[in-house]
This record gives structure tokens, C-alpha cells and sequence, in this order.
């Protein structure tokens, strides 16, 4: 027989409990004037964002737009940057050349890099009178904390007589110390570049030891390189390329010149971030391998619809420090700013400004590909 249970006063049955999403937290409501300003922007990111997530995005995307406004601020967006980043609020995109030469352009007061601390150090010794945001300081990288200012002022001392070329993802101090910056779009034009101004055969390159080695391929200048790393694209290797070929016959293999020179002996095409974008428009090609930061194939592939991507990716921690919601705090509170001493700055603008005086690259930014990468580089 069924018993007979009584109820009691009990007690209150908790209301469903739901943690306050970051843009509530921060009393940014998706209302009324949000979704009209927004709604025409979420067909950029749907491959990325739900629908259900979208009231959580679009009150950062219209904030951000509105501080931008009015602190007359440009937000300078590197390639792997997350799509919420890169496509919605990104008013410059582009690799670390372009973004230097935006920011050396730009006519705005304010320059938040959604990027990595050397690409914001660059734009304030480009811009000493802007202020210089970066939304999360330990947004670092693997290449420049690999060496100091200190590290090539030894090189000079032991070698006087050849030129120090630094890949622009080194520190303002190690910038002062050397002759001139490059880029991955333009490293064998600056190498061939300096030679000749100082009429050498052979050049000091720091502190990427697999772009020295890439870029020793492209030249005759004989290369002596720093054995720094870039944490994300060690990672990948000749192996890697070998197995993901035999798994997606037909597919076209891209790789960044961070990657180890094995990798560039298996790849079909090698550039910088935005040679590598370009090229999967100009390969007209309908599958891709992009061995490079994760973030980099959801970028490309919004911009080439029908193109199918195979993402054998890692993810660059450093990068991804960077978000929606600490770019809106960035432009609320005007932090984190850049700053670089003058003494430094001015030194280190000379290396910078001897690179953007040499213009766009004269040859086509793409390194050898194919059996024949391997070019004899002597380590410091
Ligand atoms: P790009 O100059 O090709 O944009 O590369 C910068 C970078 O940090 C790649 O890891
Ligand atoms: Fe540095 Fe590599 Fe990250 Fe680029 S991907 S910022 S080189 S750690």
C-alpha cells in the first residue's frame, strides 16, 4: 500500500542558476540598439560562433566599435588572431610587415595591437606620440625572449665586421643593437640588401634559427644564425607533411619559414602569413594544408568559401591571450600601454626605418620548397 507522504514547508526550490557571461559581468546588454548595429556582422563568424553564443559576443563587438570612436583608436590585428578578433573588430588585418607599415600610416591617437608585445613595441618606436595598447602583457613570444640586447652586443664584439639583421620578433632592446629588421615576407631581400651595403658575403641573422636557415636556400649570402625557436612551429615536422599527404591526397601543403627546414623540403609553397593566405586564392586550389597557428586557417578559410582545410595547427599560447574582452577593457581603461625608452627607440626606429625604406618585397615573398632546402648555415 502506497504510503502517504506529507509535505512540509521544505525548503525554496533555487531559481535556475546561470553564471553571468564576461559582456554581462561588465553590464554590456544585448538590447535592442546591440542587435541592430550587430546582426549584419554575425554571417562573418557563424563557422566559429553559435547562435546561442552570439548575445555573449556582439555587446563587445558594439562597444569596442563605439570606444574606438570616440578615443579615435585603430585596432591592428595579426593573422592569428581568434575570427571574433580578426574579422569583427580588426581594422588593420595583415602579417607583421603589414601591420608595421599600418601602423607607421595610421592618423589615429590611439593603437591597441591585437597581437604580441614585439609587434606593439614595434608601433610605438614607429609612433612615439600615439599611445600603444596592448590588451594582455604577457601576450610574449618564443623568439624574442630567446635573446637580449646584451646576447648581440657579444656578436658584435666578435664579429665587427659583418651586419646583424633581426627578425622583427625580438625585443625593442635587441632591435637597438642590430642594423636592420625583416620580416618573413621580406628576410632575403633585407639579407641581400645589407650584404651589399656593406659589401660582405656573409651576414648575422637573429634569432630564428629555422628562418636563417630557409632563407640561406633563397640566397648566395652566406647566413650565421642564433639558435632561437618559435615555440608553435617546431612542433611541426617533415614526418608530419609525409603522413598528412598519404591522408588527403591532392590536398596542396603551405608552411610558415618558422617551420624546420624538413618541413619546407615536403611543402609545396612557403611565405609569411599573408603569402601563405594569398596563395590559397592564387592556387585556386579546393584542399589546403596550413602548417602554421591554429587561428590562421579559421582566418583564411571565412575569406575562401569551398576551399576544405585540413588544420594539422598549434596553437601560439601567446596569441591567444588576446580577446574580446580584454581588448574592451584595454580601450576602457587604457591599458596596458607601451613604452619604450627614447635612447633605445631611436636606435632601434633605425633598424626598423632601414628595412620599410627598401618597400615592398622586389621578388616573390615564397622560400624554396622541394628536395633542395638544405643550405649550410654556421651557428653563433
Ligand atoms: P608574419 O610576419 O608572417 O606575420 O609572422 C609573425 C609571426 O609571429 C609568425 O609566427
Ligand atoms: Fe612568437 Fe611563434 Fe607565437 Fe609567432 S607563433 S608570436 S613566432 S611564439
Amino acid at each position: 500500500m502506497a504510503r502517504v507522504i506529507e509535505f512540509g514547508q521544505g525548503c525554496d526550490i533555487p531559481a535556475a542558476r546561470r553564471r553571468p557571461s564576461a559582456a554581462e559581468a561588465r553590464d554590456l546588454a544585448y538590447n535592442d540598439e546591440v542587435k541592430a548595429a550587430t546582426d549584419h556582422l554575425y554571417a562573418l563568424v557563424r563557422d566559429f560562433i553559435t547562435p546561442m553564443e552570439w548575445p555573449a559576443v556582439a555587446p563587445f563587438v558594439f562597444h569596442i566599435n563605439k570606444l574606438k570612436a570616440a578615443k579615435n583608436a585603430v585596432i591592428l590585428a595579426h593573422n592569428y588572431m581568434t575570427p571574433d578578433v580578426f574579422q569583427l573588430v580588426g581594422d588593420f588585418r595583415g602579417d607583421s610587415l603589414q601591420l608595421a607599415r599600418e601602423a607607421a600610416r595610421t592618423d589615429a591617437k590611439v593603437i591597441v595591437q591585437a597581437g604580441v608585445h614585439f609587434m606593439a613595441e614595434t608601433s610605438k618606436i614607429l609612433c612615439p606620440d600615439k599611445t600603444v595598447l596592448i590588451p594582455d602583457t604577457r601576450a610574449g613570444c618564443s623568439l624574442a625572449a630567446s635573446i637580449t640586447g646584451a646576447d648581440v652586443r657579444l656578436i658584435r664584439q666578435r664579429y665587427p665586421n659583418l651586419p646583424i639583421v633581426t627578425y622583427v620578433n625580438t625585443t625593442a632592446d635587441v632591435k637597438a643593437e642590430c642594423d636592420i629588421t625583416c620580416t618573413s615576407s621580406n628576410a632575403a631581400q633585407v639579407v641581400e640588401h645589407i650584404a651589399a651595403e656593406w659589401d660582405v658575403d656573409t651576414v648575422i641573422m637573429v634569432p630564428d634559427e629555422f628562418l636563417a636557415r630557409n632563407v640561406a636556400a633563397n640566397t648566395d649570402i652566406k647566413i650565421i644564425a642564433w639558435e632561437g625557436h618559435c615555440e608553435v612551429h617546431e612542433k611541426f615536422s617533415g614526418e608530419d607533411v609525409r603522413q598528412i599527404r598519404e591522408a588527403h591526397p591532392g590536398a596542396i601543403v603551405l608552411a610558415h619559414p618558422e617551420c624546420p627546414p624538413d618541413v619546407l623540403e615536403e611543402a609545396d609553397f612557403a611565405g609569411s602569413t599573408s603569402a601563405l593566405s594569398n596563395q590559397v586564392k592564387e592556387s585556386g586550389a579546393r584542399k589546403v594544408v596550413l602548417l602554421t597557428e591554429c587561428s590562421m586557417s579559421d582566418n583564411v578559410a571565412a575569406d575562401n568559401p569551398g576551399v576544405e582545410f585540413v588544420k594539422p595547427c598549434n596553437l601560439c599560447p601567446h596569441m591567444k591571450r588576446i580577446s574580446l574582452e580584454n581588448i574592451y577593457d584595454a580601450l576602457l581603461t587604457m591599458k596596458h600601454e607601451v613604452t619604450v625608452p627614447e635612447n633605445v627607440r631611436l636606435r632601434a626606429k633605425a633598424a626598423i626605418d632601414a628595412m620599410l625604406a627598401l618597400g615592398p618585397p622586389t621578388r616573390a615573398p615564397n622560400f624554396k620548397v622541394g628536395a633542395d632546402v638544405y643550405a649550410h648555415v654556421q651557428l653563433i
